[in-house]
């Protein structure tokens, strides 16, 4: 495995070459991509280059104060770990090595539905607080029975994402052959079989970790959802307003929920009892030519900023990014391919360094600003 230290490995761009070199295309591309043109994908980055900062100059900052408060729980950090799906594919236990990185750092990891660890696994990997982000695969009954395990298993608040009625069309999936390598049938997976030849190491890592995975979370009446459902599901399980209801009652925690663009929706969250809003577009996955995330934040946190917590995802590569995000409002992050890279690259010491570079760019673009705190960012 490459070499993941703080002289090979300096930004997130670096840990992004990394997973590319050990990950087979259709699982690098996976990760890396986004919806149609990725117009979306583009702009959520772009647009924190247009945001410039107003440093004090002439300020001593001794040691900087990172940490924050959201949802109740004390992070270290001002950034969570996005819920990231088949992380399984990734990196061995994938999402409970995610977890464990997240816990050590002081941070929130986010669990997706859609992993391929067990929602208990993960939870004992860490000593961290988990999230569990709920899509509604399999109707009601059975999110109900993914709820009260994670709420069994100690999960804090539950993230309800609602930008995914249908899945993006992820134009690099297709051409990677996404869809008939999940037949199982290998005439038709013959033609992409080559991506994965190339990657010996992680094919190898892979089939040792049982190969095609199921999702467990997703407990259909004949065993775990199996890999190659995911569209089909997400299309019969979209979430809608009314659905906050159930859930809140069925969960009775923190509720957060997650895509939202526009300031209408933010108050359609808080009236459905949202204890926290995640203004997102999936990274970039979904409707291809919505607004980059950090140029509607301030239009939502002028909304509903003071009834709930206001995060921000999307984009998000550097400290500096979190820095911005936060200065305009939210009250903190979260990071999906940033870490998702480092998994890729080179697992628990991969997300650590992902981790890390965030960290130590915060604190250093705080000491450059002559900022104490990141509770004390404004505009
Ligand atoms: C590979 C991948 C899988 C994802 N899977 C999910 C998911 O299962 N559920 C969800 O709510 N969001 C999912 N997301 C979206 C992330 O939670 C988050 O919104 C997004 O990654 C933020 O943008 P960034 O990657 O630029 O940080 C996924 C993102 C990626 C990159």
């Amino acid at each position: 495995m490459a070499r993941i230290d703080s002289t090979s490995v300096v930004n997130i761009s670096d840990l992004r070459r990394l997973a590319q070199e050990r990950l087979p295309r259709v699982a690098f591309e996976y990760i890396d991509g986004g919806a149609e043109a990725e117009v979306t994908l583009r702009e959520n980055c772009r647009a924190f280059e247009d945001v410039v900062f107003r440093p004090r100059s002439a300020v001593k900052v001794p040691g900087v104060d990172l940490r924050t408060r959201v949802l109740g729980l004390d992070l270290e950090l001002p950034f969570l770990l996005a819920p990231v799906g088949s992380c399984r594919m990734f990196y061995p236990l994938g999402e409970a090595v995610a977890a464990r990185a997240a816990g050590a750092a002081g941070t929130a990891y986010i669990l997706s539905t859609l992993s391929g660890t067990r929602l208990e696994e993960v939870k004992a990997a860490t000593s961290g607080p988990c999230l569990y982000q709920v899509y509604l695969c399999g109707g009601h009954e059975v999110a109900k029975k993914a709820i009260a395990r994670a709420k069994a298993a100690g999960f804090h608040a539950l993230v309800v994402t609602i930008d995914t009625p249908v899945a993006g069309l992820r134009e690099r999936d297709v051409r990677n052959g996404t869809k008939e390598l999940l037949t199982r049938n290998p005439f038709t997976m013959l033609p992409y079989i080559g991506q994965f030849l190339a990657r010996p190491r992680w094919l190898a890592a892979f089939l040792a970790d049982g190969g095609l995975m199921k999702f467990p979370n997703v407990e259909l009446p004949d065993g775990p959802m199996p890999y190659a459902d995911v569209g089909a599901a997400l299309e019969q399980s979209v979430v809608v307003w009314d659905d906050l209801r159930w859930l809140r009652d069925a969960w009775g925690g923190p509720i957060v929920v997650k895509g939202v663009h526009t300031a209408d929706d933010a108050r359609q969250a808080v009236a459905a009892g949202a204890n926290a809003i995640v203004v997102s577009n999936h990274g970039g996955r979904q409707l291809d030519g919505v607004a980059a995330t950090l140029r509607v934040l301030p239009e939502i946190v002028a909304a509903v900023g003071d009834k709930v917590e206001v995060l921000l995802d999307g984009g998000i590569r550097r400290g500096g990014d979190v820095a911005k995000a936060l200065c305009l409002g939210a009250k903190g992050v979260l990071v999906g391919r940033a870490y998702a890279y480092g998994l890729g690259a080179g697992g628990e010491a991969g997300v650590r360094r992902a981790i890390e570079i965030l960290r130590s760019d915060l604190v250093r673009t705080l000491k450059l600003l002559g900022c104490p705190s990141v509770a004390a960012l404004d505009r």
